[in-house]
């Protein structure tokens, strides 16, 4: 199978072409795609000899061409590039693991040209989700989630009657701050945020896991991939981070799915679907773990979990408003320009001031994105006065 991994010098992309490696007698890497670390894609050229490869920022696509000789590759530069990329013949199957809205344009050209997609990105279901549903239905294409709580969902709903659905358990290992008191939050620093106990991933899901944003955005996602009313999605929080979610029927009964803590299952389930392969990836040890244990989240010391649940209730414009206010929120405290504290504070204010668009096409999804960045950015200065 011919593959497209988009987003390949980042944690997920990465990840997956560790898998298609330990399965290169069934895999091919057909195409690989950067914003712009030209380091870590040049390896990957050279190990896996793609014939296309796509760089968004114009310089690092030029610098690459003076470094490497790229004969028998084709190469694609900027947004436009990657959306013609992904709708080469030879691809099967596109993972999307670029991190952020700007999946959302490559990941609809990637369905209307029919191929399978292993999705990484949430942020795309976020913003679009029944606009980018309704297109997967329509192709007769099949989205297979990589994210783990989502892949676990699927996994436990694979033969049920989904009508029979009572409720699904999203747990949550609680992210960096579980255990830190709301009053410290303030001065928490970006090292701090970064430091997740359990998971290894890029930057701006690590600052998502630490606000709790990041279980808010897959309430969405979960809604969009399985059809499922916000009320019926439930968090946990749950350290030990081994059972990736639940599913709870209506004659009681809860199917959970549980593996350990890496990444790399989930990404070798959504390329392997619906065949299941051996590797050597350790077990779950059930003596050395003891204890699986559950508690509330907490949504005053994590308001973002509050907003998330709002936006899904209001649905419209208003998911593609939330995500854009996130995403500039988080990229300012990255860059040291935006407390910790603020970051609920600049989205809340920006879906305030939004005037919601039901059944929003694409157009209107891009117009609110862009609409709410602007609006984030004042939200920010604002609050620094
Ligand atoms: N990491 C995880 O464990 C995990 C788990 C579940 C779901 N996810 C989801 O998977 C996605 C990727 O996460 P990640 O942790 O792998 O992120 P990451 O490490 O930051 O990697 C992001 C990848 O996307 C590329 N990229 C960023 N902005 C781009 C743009 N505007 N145009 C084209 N390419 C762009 C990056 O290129 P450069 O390297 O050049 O910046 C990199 O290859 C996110 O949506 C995340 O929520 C991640």
């Amino acid at each position: 199978m011919m593959i497209a991994v988009l987003g390949s010098t980042g944690s997920i992309g990465r990840n997956t072409l560790g898998v298609i490696r330990d399965f290169s007698d069934k895999f091919n890497v057909t195409a690989l795609s950067t914003n712009s670390n030209i380091d870590i894609l040049s390896q990957q050229i050279k190990l896996f000899h793609p014939a296309l490869i796509c760089i968004r920022d114009k310089n690092s696509a030029l610098d690459l061409k003076s470094r490497l000789n790229l004969k028998n590759i084709k190469l694609f530069v900027g947004e436009e590039g990657l959306e013609e990329m992904v709708q080469d013949k030879r691809i099967d199957k596109v993972v999307l693991a670029i991190s952020g809205a700007s999946a959302l344009l490559p990941l609809l050209k990637a369905i209307e040209s029919g191929k399978d997609i292993a999705l990484a990105n949430k942020e795309a279901l976020v913003m679009a989700g029944h606009i980018i549903m309704q297109k997967a239905t329509h192709k007769k294409i099949t989205i297979i989630p990589i994210d783990s709580e989502q892949s676990g969902i699927w996994q436990c709903l694979s033969s049920e009657d989904k009508n029979k659905l009572k409720n699904i358990y999203l747990t949550a290992s609680g992210g960096p701050l579980h255990k830190i008191s709301r009053k410290y939050f303030k001065n928490i620093s970006v090292s701090q945020v970064l430091k997740h106990p359990r998971w290894k991933m890029g930057v701006k899901i690590s600052v998502d896991s630490a606000t709790l944003m990041n279980k808010g955005l897959e309430v969405l996602e979960t809604m969009h991939l399985f059809g499922v009313e916000p009320d019926k999605i439930k968090i946990l929080i749950h350290p030990e981070a081994l059972i990736h979610s639940m599913v709870e029927f209506t004659d009681g009964v809860i199917l959970a799915q549980l593996s350990i803590t890496d990444m790399r299952i989930p990404i070798q389930y959504a390329l392997t679907y619906p065949e299941r392969l051996a590797n050597k990836l350790p077990n779950i040890d059930f003596l050395s773990v003891k204890k699986l244990s559950f508690q509330e989240p907490d949504f005053k010391r994590f308001p973002c979990l509050g907003l998330a649940y709002r936006v899904a209730q209001d649905e419209g414009t208003m998911p593609a408003v939330l995500n854009a206010a996130n995403e500039v929120s988080v990229s300012e405290f990255l860059k040291n320009g935006l407390d910790f504290v603020s970051i609920p504070r600049v989205i809340e204010r920006v879906l305030n001031r939004h005037r919601n668009k039901i059944a929003p096409d694409l157009d209107d999804v891009l117009e609110a994105d862009s609409w709410a960045r602007r609006e984030a950015y004042q939200a920010m200065q604002k609050l620094r006065h």
